[in-house]
C-alpha cells in the first residue's frame, strides 16, 4: 500500500495546470459507444478512473487507445460482451453511465449494481426509471441489472426527475439521442460537465439542446457519427489547489479552468476574505493566501449546481479550521459525507458533528501532523490540504483514492513548494 508523507507549514506558490475533468471524461468515453465511428477526446486526465473505464470498454469489445500524452481514441464497432463484471462496477460507480449508451446503440447490457460508497447509499433508481420510461425492460437479479430495449428501439419520453441527478440526467440524455421521437428532461442537472457532454453529443450529430435552466430536449436521430472533443478543465481539482494556496498563505495560479464554473466557491472566498483574480477569457484563477489568519468564518449549504457543490465541502472544511469564529456545513446531497471531519479532529481541528448532514467548525486552530487514512476521493484531497496546513509531518494512507481523480497530485504540489512524497508502506 502506498502512503503520502507530508511536512506542512510551507506557503505554496506558483502555477499549476488543471487537468481535464474526471466527471466529464468518463461520460464522454461512454458517449463514444453511441456511434460506430471513432471519437477522439483531448485533455484526458491521467487518472485511474479513466484507466478502469478504458479496461471495461475494451472487455466489452471496443477499441480504446491513448494517443500522445493526453488524447484518447475510442472506436465502438461492436459489443462482443455487453457485460460489466461486478468487481469493476464496485471499483468505479461511474461505470453505470454505460446503461443509456449501451441500450441506445446495442439494445442490451448487463451492469452490476454500483452500490453505495463511503459517502452514501447512492441508489440508481432514477436512472432505471428514466430508461424504463423510454421503453427499456430492466430486471435486477443477483446483484446485476439485466437491461434490454424493445426490438424497435427506445422511444422518447417526458422525464421529470424527482431529485436532481447528474449521472441520471446524462444516462437519459445519451439514450435519447438515438431514441425514436422527442425526449424532454425536466429538473435536469446543470453541472458544467453536463453541458460539455451536450456539446460533444451535438458534435456527433445529436439533436440536443438545453432549452431552459433545468430542461434538456432531445430529438432522436437514426445514427451518430464520430467527433473530436476537448474535455473541459476540472473545477474540483482547481478548487483543491485554490484552497491549498489559501490555507498555506501562498499564491497559486491555476490554468486551464473556467473560473465561472467555480462561482459558488468564489462567493465563499469573498465571504471568508480570500483574495483572487478570476480570468474567464484566459481560463485562469489565481488565489492568494490570507495574511496570518485573516479568514472569516462562513456558513455553507451544499446544493446541486450552480449551488455550492457537495464535492467542494470536504476540502473547504480545512479552510474553516483556519477561519476566525464558528463556520457551519449543511450537506444536503449525500447522507454520509462528513466522516473526514473525524480525521481533521485528530489533527487538532475543533469540530462539532451535529448529525450526519450538519457540522460546525471553530477556528483558527493550529493543526498538527498525524497518521490519517483516506476513504474517498474528496476526503483524500482534504487530508492532504490539512497536512499541508499542519505544523509537523503527517502520514496519509489510502492514497489510491486520490489517484482516482487527481492527476500526479504530488508532482503538482512539489512544483508549488510542498514537501510531499509517496512511499511504499
Ligand atoms: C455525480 O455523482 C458525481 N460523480 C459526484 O462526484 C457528485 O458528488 C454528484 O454527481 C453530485 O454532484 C460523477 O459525475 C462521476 P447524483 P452522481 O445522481 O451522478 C440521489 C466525485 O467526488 N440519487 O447527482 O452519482 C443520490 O443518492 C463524485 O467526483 C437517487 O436517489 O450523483 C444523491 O443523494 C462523488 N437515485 C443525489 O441523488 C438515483 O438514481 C445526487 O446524486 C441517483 C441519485
Amino acid at each position: 500500500m502506498q502512503k503520502f508523507v507530508i511536512t506542512g507549514g510551507v506557503p505554496l506558490s506558483g502555477e499549476v495546470r488543471i487537468a481535464g475533468a474526471k466527471n466529464a471524461v468518463l461520460k464522454m468515453m461512454a458517449a463514444a459507444v453511441l456511434t460506430d465511428q471513432p471519437c477522439l477526446l483531448r485533455n484526458v486526465p491521467n487518472i485511474s478512473d479513466v484507466a478502469i473505464l478504458r479496461e471495461l470498454l475494451s472487455d466489452i469489445g471496443f477499441e480504446v487507445r491513448r494517443i500522445n500524452g493526453d488524447a484518447l481514441e475510442l472506436h465502438a464497432v461492436e459489443a462482443t460482451w455487453p457485460f460489466v463484471p461486478l468487481e469493476a462496477g464496485v471499483k468505479m460507480r461511474a461505470s453505470f453511465i454505460l446503461l443509456g449508451p449501451m441500450l441506445a446503440r446495442f439494445g442490451r447490457v448487463i451492469l452490476p449494481n454500483p452500490g453505495g460508497d463511503r459517502i452514501g447509499r447512492r441508489p440508481v433508481d432514477l436512472h432505471v426509471s428514466a430508461l424504463e420510461q423510454m421503453g427499456a425492460t430492466i430486471v435486477y437479479r443477483n446483484g446485476y441489472y439485466f437491461a434490454s430495449a424493445p426490438e424497435a428501439g427506445l422511444h422518447g419520453a417526458h422525464i421529470d426527475f424527482p431529485t436532481v441527478t447528474v449521472m441520471g440526467t446524462e444516462n437519459a440524455m445519451m439514450a435519447a439521442t438515438l431514441a425514436q421521437g422527442t425526449t424532454v428532461l425536466d429538473n435536469a442537472a446543470l453541472e458544467p460537465e453536463v453541458d460539455d457532454l451536450i456539446q460533444m453529443l451535438g458534435g456527433m450529430g445529436a439533436r440536443i439542446e438545453r432549452t431552459a435552466d433545468r430542461r434538456i430536449e432531445i430529438d432522436g436521430v437514426d445514427a451518430l457519427h464520430g467527433t473530436e472533443h476537448r474535455v473541459l478543465g476540472d473545477r474540483l481539482e482547481a478548487e483543491t489547489f485554490a484552497i491549498a494556496a489559501a490555507v498555506t498563505g501562498g499564491s497559486v495560479k491555476a490554468t486551464g479552468v473556467d473560473p465561472s464554473h467555480l462561482g459558488a466557491f468564489l462567493s465563499v472566498c469573498d465571504q471568508m476574505g480570500i483574495a483572487y483574480e478570476a480570468d474567464a477569457a484566459g481560463s485562469t484563477l489565481t488565489v492568494h493566501g490570507a495574511a496570518n489568519g485573516g479568514l472569516r468564518a462562513v456558513d455553507v449549504r451544499t446544493d446541486p449546481y450552480p449551488g455550492f457543490a457537495t464535492d467542494f465541502q470536504a476540502p473547504l472544511s480545512v479552510l474553516m479550521t483556519q477561519a476566525q469564529g464558528t463556520s457551519s456545513i449543511h450537506e444536503t446531497i449525500f447522507e454520509d459525507r462528513l466522516d473526514h471531519l473525524l480525521e481533521l479532529v485528530r489533527m487538532g481541528a475543533r469540530v462539532e458533528l451535529v448529525d450526519e448532514r450538519h457540522a460546525r467548525i471553530t477556528g483558527p486552530t493550529q493543526l498538527h501532523g498525524a497518521e490519517v487514512g483516506i476513504a474517498d476521493l474528496r476526503a483524500g484531497a482534504t487530508l492532504i490540504l490539512a497536512a499541508l496546513t499542519a505544523g509537523g509531518t503527517s502520514v496519509i494512507s489510502g492514497i489510491e483514492h486520490v489517484d482516482r481523480g487527481y492527476e500526479q497530485i504530488e508532482a503538482k504540489l512539489v512544483a508549488l513548494g510542498a514537501r510531499i512524497n509517496r512511499i511504499e508502506a
